[in-house]
């Protein structure tokens, strides 16, 4: 097995791709850095395959954090805990807590299993790139650069977990994700939103870096001045103006079809060597707001890269 051996090895989930190492070996963890690129201040989820592991990398676990575990383990949801004192400090980048989640996907499930060991697996791009909802982006980023990358399909949601800080006296939303702020007060009344947690960027570090930057520019579509133009994109729920003299043109369902298909196309976008990404402001409800913040950090240059 990889990761037993101290090899890396990318593998699907229902959010993105993640790449993995085994947990306990810090060497492994470290190279995970190296190979991304990723700022080391930056701590990396953990994932395990079932709710009864949480405990062998997390200190304790809050009656907060039970009822959410309940709810929505395993799926799109990342809970941060004070971490187990053996856990390596290069996991959660020298914090005292740590990010654990339980993914649904099949592939996942069965990989987890096989290792069992708790893997350390943050999104499977370089860093600063779009986060890899295929095989194929996880190859365009990393090949020969890790051992193994395991084929499982698109990633059905499409953007990474939602992550909720549990540590603190009220619970608080670090990063937006397909788990709404909605179905977290329905367990969780007294959860802060996202917002709550901006400006205090110390609590969740990835946030401070670039983040799902292609190489094209990335702007909310606003009819009035974006121009339909062969070398400029669209991504939205309606067709823009002019729609047919965009270079590449993708009209989704719904939000979560929108959220399934943002990174795929912003990544197709440079494939096809286009200047412009502009995507239509989504609706604010469910998945919307995690994808509005994508949309947003991925048009902000000047801000920092999970
Ligand atoms: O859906 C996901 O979460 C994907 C898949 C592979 O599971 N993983 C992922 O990992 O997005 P990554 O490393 O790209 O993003 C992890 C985010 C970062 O913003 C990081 O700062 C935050 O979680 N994080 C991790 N541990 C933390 C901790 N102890 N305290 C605060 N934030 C933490
Ligand atoms: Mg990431």
């Amino acid at each position: 097995m990889f990761i037993r051996r101290g090899k890396l090895a990318a593998f699907p989930t229902e959010t993105v791709y993640g790449l993995g190492a085994d947990a306990w070996n810090a060497a492994a963890v470290k190279r995970i850095y190296e190979v991304k690129g990723r700022p080391l201040d930056n701590p990396m989820i953990v994932h395990v395959a079932n709710r009864s592991n949480v405990l062998d990398v997390a200190d304790s676990v809050p009656p907060i954090a039970e009822a959410l575990m309940s709810e929505f383990f395993p799926g799109p949801l990342t809970l941060v805990l004070n971490k187990a004192e053996a856990l390596p400090p290069v996991v959660t980048a020298g914090l005292s807590t740590v990010g654990i989640r339980v993914p649904s996907h099949p592939v996942a499930q069965d990989f987890l299993r096989a290792c069992g060991t708790p893997v350390v697996a943050p999104s499977a791009n370089r860093s600063g790139a779009p986060s890899p909802t295929s095989w194929e982006s996880v190859s365009e980023d990393l090949y020969g650069l890790v051992e193994c990358i395991l084929q499982g399909g698109r990633s059905p949601v499409g953007l990474e977990s939602t992550v909720v800080d549990c540590t603190a006296t009220m619970p608080v939303i670090l990063r937006e994700g397909a788990v709404s702020l909605g179905m977290l007060r329905e367990v969780v009344p007294s959860i802060e939103p996202a917002s709550a947690s901006a400006g205090r960027e110390h609590r969740s570090p990835g946030r401070r870096h670039r983040h799902y930057a292609p190489r094209a520019t990335v702007r909310l579509y606003e009819p009035a001045t974006a121009k339909a133009h062969p070398s400029s994109a669209y991504i939205g729920i309606t067709a823009p103006q002019g729609s047919a003299d965009f270079g590449y043109v993708l009209i989704c369902r719904d939000a979560d079809h929108y959220a399934h298909e943002i990174f795929h196309f912003l990544r197709e976008c440079d494939r096809k060597g286009l200047r412009r990404a502009y995507c239509e402001r989504p609706p604010e409800a469910g998945v919307g707001a995690a994808l509005l913040d994508r949309i947003m950090r991925a048009g902000d240059k000047a801000s920092g890269s999970d």
